[in-house]
This record gives structure tokens, sequence and C-alpha cells, in this order.
């Protein structure tokens, strides 16, 4: 983990902190905030902490929205990015060709097998055969295999190398459904407090690295979801909502995927 001082610098913290605190200060007088009220926030982010829950925090403030929009370019011809999200687990496994990223289990008996397909290329279209895909997603029901203890371990997680001479990919998956972010530490008291609905459409995250390139974070959506208008993060774009149609007794839906040369 890396402080603050070390990502931006102490000349850069010298310039961004005393306006945070400024704005702060700002806030509190305008609204009069009392010293009961205050220290109330205090012990809140002292919970907000000890749950480690900041990313989510950041994640429904729509904060994690603000910087990727301030971190991406989004007119190139690169593939959108988008937030990461607290639920990306480091190190999964790596899985062999075919992919299939989950093992079957009690509770997936209602899930539609999907096939997502695509190529990875630079932006002026050359394949990536080296580039590894990194995915992580919620089950057909029951959401990720942290909290879903019908899943094995890693389920519905897997990264892969392409190796294909023209970037070609495809995984067989589990079509995801809209899921709630967790609810049940401090910030799903934040959530309540505020009216706002804990609910994200479904989606598959994708992690995409290659030599030579920006690495690209990034999420796909599905069309017709109750949740692409009102996402509780807000993190939907349309370039990312993706056509799922059917293909003989699975689903399908085609994803290509464009980085954009290093620097
Ligand atoms: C997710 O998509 O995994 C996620 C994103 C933000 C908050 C909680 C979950
Ligand atoms: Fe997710």
């Amino acid at each position: 983990m890396s402080t603050p001082t070390e990502v931006g610098g102490r000349e850069r913290l010298g310039r961004v902190v005393p306006d945070a605190i400024a704005a702060l200060h700002e806030v509190l007088r305008r609204h009069n905030v009392t010293e009961d009220e205050w220290y109330a926030v205090l012990e809140y982010l002292t919970a907000v902490g000890k749950a480690d829950e900041f990313v989510l925090l950041s994640d429904v403030t729509r904060t994690s929205v603000l910087i990727d929009a301030m971190s991406h370019n989004a007119d190139g011809d690169a593939t959108a990015s988008d937030v990461e999200g607290p639920l990306y687990r480091a190190d999964p496994p790596w899985r062999e060709a075919p992919v299939k990223l989950y093992e079957d289990y009690e509770g997936a008996e209602d899930g539609e097998v999907l096939f997502v397909r695509g190529r990875v290329t630079s932006t002026d279209g050359t394949p990536l055969p080296d580039a590894v895909i990194d995915i992580w997603q919620t089950g057909p029901n029951g959401g990720y295999d942290t909290w879903d203890e019908r899943q094995p371990e890693f389920n519905f997680r897997g990264r892969w190398r392409v190796a294909d001479e023209a970037g070609a990919y495809q995984f067989q998956t589990m079509l995801p459904k809209p899921y709630t972010v967790p609810t049940q530490g401090p910030v799903g008291r934040y959530l309540e407090a505020m009216g706002q609905h804990p609910w994200r459409p479904a989606h598959i995250h994708f992690k995409v690295t290659a030599p030579g390139h920006e690495p690209l974070t990034t999420q796909v959506f599905f069309p017709d979801d109750p949740y692409l208008e009102n996402d509780t993060i807000g993190a939907v774009k349309p370039a990312l909502v993706r056509p799922v149609e059917r293909r003989g007794d699975h689903l399908g839906c085609d994803f290509d995927i464009a980085l954009a040369p290093a620097g």
C-alpha cells in the first residue's frame, strides 16, 4: 500500500490538502455543524475504516466514478474504462483454454450459460496475443464467491493469456443478475440514511493488460437491466452495454477490447 505522499509527492499534497480542508471547513460553517454531530461523523468514519469499507464508500458516493472520468480519456479509440470496486481479489487462478470461469454449484440451476468472446487489440487494430484477461463477476444468483457460501473459492474469477495470433478470446460463464452492494456494514447505514438504494445492474468486470499498453479496468453491462439508468455507484457507460443473444443452447455476447499504447 502506498501513502498519498509516495503517490503524489509532498509538493502536490501541500497544494491539494489545504484546499480540501478549506472546502470541508466551509461546509461545516455553512451548516453550523455541532460538536456532537462532528464527533458522530468521526465515529462513523472510524467504523468505515474498521470495516474496510472506504473503497465502497468512495463508490456509493460516486467519487470513484468522478476519479475514473478524470483519469481516463473518454474520447480516444481505447475501450472505455470503469471503476474497479472493492470486490476484486488479487491472484485469481490461471484458467486453461477453453476457459470456463466457474464450477457448477447448488444454486446455479436457474442460471443461463453465457459465452463472451471478442478480440484484444491495440487502438490501431494490431492484435495483442500476449494480453492477459482477468475477470470477476457474481454468479447468476447469490452474488460473489466471497459472500455466497455455496460457491467454491474464486468461482466466477480467473485470468488467462489470450495466446491467439488474432487476439481472439472466449470464455464460458453464466449471465450475472443485478445485485446489491454489501449493506451489512457502515456503508449500508449510509445508504439507508440517505435513501439511496443499494442495487447495481448486472455486469462483468474485466482487467486487461498487455506489454507496451496502458492497463484497462472496465465492466460490461447488458441491455434491459432495470438498474442501467440508476446504478447505485453511477458507473454505467452506454459504450459498455453489450447485447446478449441466444446462440443455440446458450447465450452469447461480443466484447472487443482496444488498449491504448503506453504513454
Ligand atoms: C462491484 O461491482 O463489484 C461493486 C462496485 C462498487 C461497490 C460494490 C461493488
Ligand atoms: Fe461487481
